[in-house]
């Protein structure tokens, strides 16, 4: 059965001053979550799912797997896209959250460049993206930007004690230079 979509300023052929009447449930949001079909991903799908969300899963499957999300395929209010966050997309989203990355160093020491393309090109896309819908942004990142740390628990003032040849380097201290790229690209660009 089709529901009809009622304009909140209509309901009831009244007007409501703009103010959404009691009873009417927010109007769900419009998600991207790259990495979703990984282990961090596909628990944040289910959530936003839960919560009336809209949810677009943008995956390669370097790590992640379809059966990790396989239980939403049937909801129309989820969409999966194999593509690689290297290569630019186009989406009409509310909201961002960027987790497309090897977390395991098993993983992202398997070929060293591409987990760099990903951090870095992958993450200006998805920046670009969301410059060019408005939408809001969220990236994870991971401890060991902290190195191997001479502080537990690191508070905000803790700089970390990165080895910068280290295995580590190649997925950690990224995380730094995304914070550059937020500035650059929301001020600057
Ligand atoms: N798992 C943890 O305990 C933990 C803790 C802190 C931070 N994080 C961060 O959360 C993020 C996700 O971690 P996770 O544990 O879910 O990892 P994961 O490997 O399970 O998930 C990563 C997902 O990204 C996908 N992916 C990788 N490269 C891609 C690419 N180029 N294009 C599209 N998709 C790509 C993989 O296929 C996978 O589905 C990482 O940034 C990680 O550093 C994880």
């Amino acid at each position: 059965m089709r529901h009809k979509y009622y304009e909140p300023a209509m309901v009831s052929g009244r007007s409501t001053g703009g103010k959404i009447p009691l009873g009417l449930k927010r109007k769900g949001l419009r998600i991207v979550v790259t990495g979703g079909a990984g282990f961090v991903g596909s628990h944040l799908v289910d959530r936003l799912i839960s919560r009336g969300d809209s949810v677009i899963v943008v995956d390669n499957f370097f790590t992640g797997r379809k059966e990790n999300v396989m239980h939403h395929f049937k909801n129309p209010r989820f969409e999966m896209i194999r593509h690689d966050v290297v290569e630019p997309l186009l989406l009409e989203v509310d909201q961002i959250y960027h987790l497309a990355c090897p977390a395991s160093p098993v993983h992202y020491k398997h070929n060293p460049v591409k987990t760099i393309k990903t951090n870095v090109v992958g993450t200006l896309n998805m920046l670009g993206l969301a410059k060019r819908v408005g939408a809001r942004f969220l990236l994870t990142s991971t401890s060991e930007v902290y190195g191997d740390p001479l502080q537990h628990p690191q508070v905000e003032t803790y700089w970390g004690n990165v080895n910068p040849i280290g295995n580590s380097f190649l997925h950690a201290p990224f995380a730094p230079f995304f914070l550059y790229f937020f500035f650059f690209f929301f001020l600057v660009c």
